[in-house]
């Protein structure tokens, strides 16, 4: 028998009111800080990725799904969502759009990872790009807009983590200062970190090996090698988290897994921590477009992991809206009923109001059994001698009240008793 691929999730439609939260709670925010959806396609020329997470990462070495087409050329499934948003700013001419243009995206993305609880081969990102300015103040609005989707969703017990890199003026003598560092522990080191050593010291600092982890608690911090500028910028935004009341804590051996990053880089962490446990992060990544080939454009972003947030709302207990079902059930009790039905749902859903008709040859009591079942808040029963008088009976399943009226007055009833807020959603994303 066939099953999900390993790592990956069939969305049930149980879970659906989660993703429809989630989603609907992300771009209403969108909304209010004026970023716009860009979708780009799942699949990217391989070299994109390799040029901009970094030839050094744990995605472009072990994670990556790369194929080759049947005309020969190298693909990649997105495994981030940053470079191909940056690809699509300089091949749509953005550059000369007013700066910063502020973009975000829903997306499913691809790492051939290690499976465990919150850690998928496929799983989704909402993320939000700044591209075009360097400013203190967007890094403030990037990671507030982060903060505030994590709060409004209701998750409790945040943490939010922030440090600054630096840039390739104060950066290449805090690297040999690392390295210095590492070379005089290299025997303790695991093995990936001795290759990193070598190759990418700055990722010694973001090991999951419990010796590594407190080696790195010794290691020399890149604050202290900030260059004036970066240091002045970092502590701007330092100060416009605290005038937002943000809270954050600085960690100094923040580094995240992608090279691209200068400067601001952050992670959200939930209360319950766990190695893999960042619910979202990002960073400023000033110099990346320039290095796809654009204009200098200094850009900050950051995506969550759409399972994460779900899995911590579960944990949490939030309780979340249920997604718009049909309201009205229209039963039965014969054949001349049952085409009445299926007409009188016809209109209903022409006026907007959502309608079901059970199919088959079931008892009245069978049928409103379902109604009930289904959450339906209504049910019309048609048939039997109120039909012959031209009329229908409603019943409200809440209160167990029932009326008779006239069948071409079903319509303006039902629509009439449907009005008020309801503390339901729609399910509106495509992925
Ligand atoms: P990232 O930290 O690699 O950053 O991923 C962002 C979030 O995606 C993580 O914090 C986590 O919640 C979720 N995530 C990552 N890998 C997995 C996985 N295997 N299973 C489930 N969830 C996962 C980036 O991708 C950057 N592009 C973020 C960014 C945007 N930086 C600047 N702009």
């Amino acid at each position: 028998m066939y099953k999900a691929p390993r790592g990956t999730q069939d969305k049930l439609p149980s879970e659906q009111s989660y993703w429809a939260y989630v989603t609907h709670k992300a771009q209403g925010l969108c909304q209010l800080y004026g970023y716009q959806r860009l979708d780009t396609p799942t699949f990217e020329e391989a070299g994109l990725f390799q040029r901009s997470i970094g030839e050094g990462t744990d995605i472009v070495e072990k994670e990556m799904y790369t194929f080759k087409d049947h005309g020969g050329d190298l693909m990649t499934l997105r495994p981030e969502g940053t470079a191909p948003v940056c690809r699509a700013y300089i091949e749509h001419g953005m550059q000369n759009l007013p700066q910063p243009v502020r973009l975000y995206y829903l997306s499913p993305i691809f790492r051939y990872e290690r499976p465990q609880a919150g850690r998928f081969r496929q799983h989704h990102q909402f993320g939000c790009e700044a591209i075009g300015d360097e400013d203190p103040s967007l890094d403030a609005e990037i990671i507030e807009l982060a903060w505030r989707l994590c709060e409004s969703l209701g998750l409790r017990g945040l943490t939010l983590q922030l440090n600054s890199i630096g840039c390739p003026e104060c950066r290449p003598l805090y690297l040999q200062r690392l390295k210095q560092y590492y070379t005089n522990h290299s025997e303790s080191l695991c093995q990936d970190c001795k290759a990193r050593l070598v190759r990418n010291p700055l990722r010694l600092l973001d090991c999951k090996k419990p010796i590594c982890k407190e080696l790195a608690q010794e290691a020399p911090s890149i604050t202290d090698h900030l260059c004036a500028t970066c240091n002045t910028h970092f502590n701007d935004v330092q100060r416009l988290l605290a005038t937002i009341e943000i809270p954050f804590t600085n960690n100094p051996f923040l580094v995240r897994g992608l090279d691209y990053y200068t400067r601001t880089v952050f992670e959200l962490h939930p209360k319950e921590e766990g190695a893999q446990s960042a619910l979202g992060g990002g960073g400023r990544y000033d110099l990346l477009i320039e290095e796809l080939g654009g204009k200098p454009s200094p850009a900050i972003g950051f995506a969550t992991g759409l399972e994460r947030l779900i899995l911590n709302l579960q944990r949490q207990d939030v309780a979340v809206p249920n997604i718009d079902q049909p309201s009205v059930f229209i039963t039965y009790l014969d054949y001349q009923g049952k085409v009445e039905a299926v007409r009188i749902a016809s209109s209903l859903r022409h006026a907007g109001i959502g309608a079901n008709t059970p199919p088959g040859g079931r008892s009245l009591k069978a049928q409103l059994k379902q109604a009930n079942a289904r959450g339906a808040s209504h049910a019309v029963i048609v048939g039997g001698e109120e039909l012959e008088r031209g009329n229908i009976t409603i019943r409200d399943l809440t209160q167990g009240q029932q009326q008779e009226i006239p069948i071409d007055q079903v319509v303006q009833h039902l629509s009439n008793l449907q009005q008020g807020p309801t503390a339901s959603i729609q399910n509106g994303v495509i992925w």
